[in-house]
Parts: C-alpha cells; structure tokens; sequence
C-alpha cells in the first residue's frame, strides 16, 4: 500500500497526454475516495491505473490501442512475470531475419521514420517478439508485453517530438545549430535503450491479492457492471477543436502496425505521405459530435463515481460538464493543480491548469 509524500517509481514514457507528473497530486485525491473496483477507460501509459493497483484496488485497465493494451497487460495485468536475461539476449540477438521476414519496415519506410540500420533492427526484434515461443500461453502473453512496451518505448524516444504525424527523420539528421530536442538520445542504440526499458519494467511488476486485468475496446463498447469508480480522462480537444494531434490513431499509427506485423502491409494507406496505418478505429473525439460523446458517457457510468481529468481551455469547457454531472445527480467537487507542459509553440514554458472534476 502507499503512503502519503511516498516516492513513486513509475514507468518513464514520452506519451502525449501522460499523467505521470501528476500521480502524487492525483494519489491524494483518490485516496479520500471510497471505492475497490475501478476502471480507468482511457488508459494510456498505464500510470493511472498503475497507481490504482499501488493502493490496493482491483483495476480494469482499457484503452482502444492494441500498443497501448500492451502495455497495460505488462504492467497492470501481469503480477510475477518478468523479461529474464535470456529472453532479451534471444530478442536482441542480431543474426539474420527470421525465416520468412521480409524486412518489411526497412522496405517500406525508408528515410520516414528512423535510419536504414534501426529499421533492420526494429525488424529483428519485432519478428522474434511476434514469434516467441516456449512458454505457456499465460507467460508468453506477459512476456511478449513486457518486450513490445519497452520497444515502443525506445521507439517514441527516438522520434522528434515523440510522434509518428510527420515524415521528418530530417530533423534528427540534418546538421543544424539546434534549440530543442533531445539528439543524445535519439542516437542512443536501439538495443541499450530496449535492455534498459526491460529492466524498468521488469523492476516495476508487482504482485497483489486483487484482480486486475488489461482490456482494448472502445469506450463505446464498454458497460459500468461491476465497478464502482471509473477514471476518465480522454484525448484532449482544444477550444476551437482543431488539434491534430487530439487522434491518437494518427500520431501513433507506427506502434499500432508494430502489434500487427505480419499483417502490417496489408493496412498501409498508401495515399498518406507518411504511409499511416489505415484507420480502422474511428475517432470520436472530434469538435462535432464532442458534446454527444461526453452525454453518453456520463450516462452510461452514472451509476459509479466518476473522475475526469480536465485541462484548462479544453473542450467542452468546465461549466458544461460540471453541469451535465449535476443533472444526473452528482455531487461535484473541482481540485486544480498548475502544471507545466514542455512541449509548446515556440518551445515556451506555457503554464496550464489541470483539473481534476470528480461526481459523487
Ligand atoms: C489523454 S490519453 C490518456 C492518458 C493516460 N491517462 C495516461 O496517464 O497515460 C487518452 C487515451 O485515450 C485513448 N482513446 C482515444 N479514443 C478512445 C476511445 N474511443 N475509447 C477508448 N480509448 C480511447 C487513446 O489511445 C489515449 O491513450
């Protein structure tokens, strides 16, 4: 169980929309809570739920991305299995392609997203961890977990802006004066930043008396049975609506063909300039139907105490949802924190407020 002011070992990520700087603020906050069953329906990184299962409650994480459920079932729904030294030395293990590997990342996206020798490596390991073997399926599922999200990992930490939007491999190449970014690790080697993510990961499976289990489905198809409490905290839509990167499908097509590799070259739209993913998961965070979308979730877990996380200048705005929450009877309680975010226009140290809105 934690503690008050604990220190907390969380899994480090580049993912857009992380609560990971804010687990501290948000553990106190759940803490007053009353609850043991909870479901975090959109969860990301994994860190939220992470901290659930830290207090002791029984979590249903669930996020709509295969890449994603990946994780969660490393580190949320795995209690004791671990990526042992010999399973890692057999994934890194740089002999030829398997059998029947065509290279399809190296012959297909040349010059887009990393360099000629990191896509024959991300080849490699990418086979081997789809074809592992030798353990029972139960291990095998965390095994294979564990090593696609300390690949996805390494993978998002090499990419300018810890993005797959755009084709630009360029910005780490060309030679030029740089105010930002992170060229050291960028060039760090795939293989040193898998190993050492394996070992995070592996150092931060843990084991406790209550069911948790990782799930992928779109909140739509999603019911409330069973839980007590659910975690909200969707892509984030800006007041006019317009932020490209609100879909994740789009800025994380590549980790999600990663889940799918031997079918990968089938579902490439090959229109996109960046040869994306076709996109089979529909987003329905968008500035039309947003109002909709947040009546039919409120609705469908009126029956639990319901958490959303908010961001300042977001869309809808506070007013909007606080009210829907007392039209179904809530009663409403608001707790902010001023947070920064490092990545915005002009590389500025914009401050925002993140709210936590909580329906009782
Ligand atoms: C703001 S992020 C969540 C971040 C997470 N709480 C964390 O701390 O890492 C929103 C998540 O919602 C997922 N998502 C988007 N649309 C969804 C949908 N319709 N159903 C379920 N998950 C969805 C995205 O894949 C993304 O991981």
């Amino acid at each position: 169980m934690i503690k008050e002011k604990e220190h907390f070992s969380l899994q480090s990520t580049r993912y857009q929309g992380s609560k990971r700087k804010l687990i501290p603020w948000m553990s106190t906050i759940f803490k007053d809570l009353e609850f043991e069953n909870v479901l975090d329906v959109f969860g990301g990184t994994g860190v939220v739920s992470y901290l659930f299962k830290l207090m002791g409650k029984s979590v249903v994480y669930n996020d709509y991305l295969e890449f994603n459920h990946q994780i969660g079932i490393s580190l949320i729904e795995n209690q004791n299995v671990r990526l042992e030294t010999k399973d890692i030395n057999h994934l890194i293990n740089n002999s030829k392609l398997d059998s029947g590997n065509q290279g399809f990342i190296s012959s297909t996206f040349k010059n887009i997203y990393y360099k000629e020798n990191e896509n024959i490596w991300l080849d490699n390991v990418i086979s081997k961890i789809h074809n592992l073997n030798s353990y029972d399926s139960k291990t095998l599922r965390y095994k294979k977990a564990i090593a696609f999200n300390a690949l996805f990992q390494s993978c998002l930490v090499k990419r300018p802006f810890n993005l797959f939007h755009r084709n630009n491999l360029s910005i780490r190449t060309r030679r030029v004066q740089r105010t930002f970014g992170n060229k050291t690790t960028w060039e760090r080697s795939f293989e040193d930043l898998f190993i050492r993510y394996t070992k995070e990961i592996n150092d931060l499976v843990i084991h406790t008396k209550y069911k948790c289990e990782a799930i992928c489905k779109p909140v739509s198809g999603l019911n409330s049975n069973g839980f007590d409490l659910v975690y909200l905290d969707p892509p984030y839509l800006n007041k006019d609506g317009k932020n490209e990167t609100a879909n994740y499908f789009d800025i994380y097509h590549f980790l999600e063909g990663i889940t799918i590799y031997p079918d990968w070259s089938n579902n490439i739209d090959k229109g996109s300039k960046n040869l994306k993913l076709i996109n089979y998961k529909e987003n329905i965070f968008k500035k039309d139907n947003i109002y909709n979308v947040y009546d039919l979730m409120f609705d469908k877990f009126k029956n639990c105490i319901i958490v959303l996380s908010y961001k300042s200048d977001g869309l809808p705005s506070i007013q909007f949802l606080t009210n829907r929450l007392k039209q179904l009877g809530k009663n409403v309680r608001i707790k902010s924190l001023d947070y920064s975010y490092s990545l915005k226009k002009n590389n500025k140290d914009k401050r925002d407020r993140e709210f936590i809105i909580i329906g009782v």
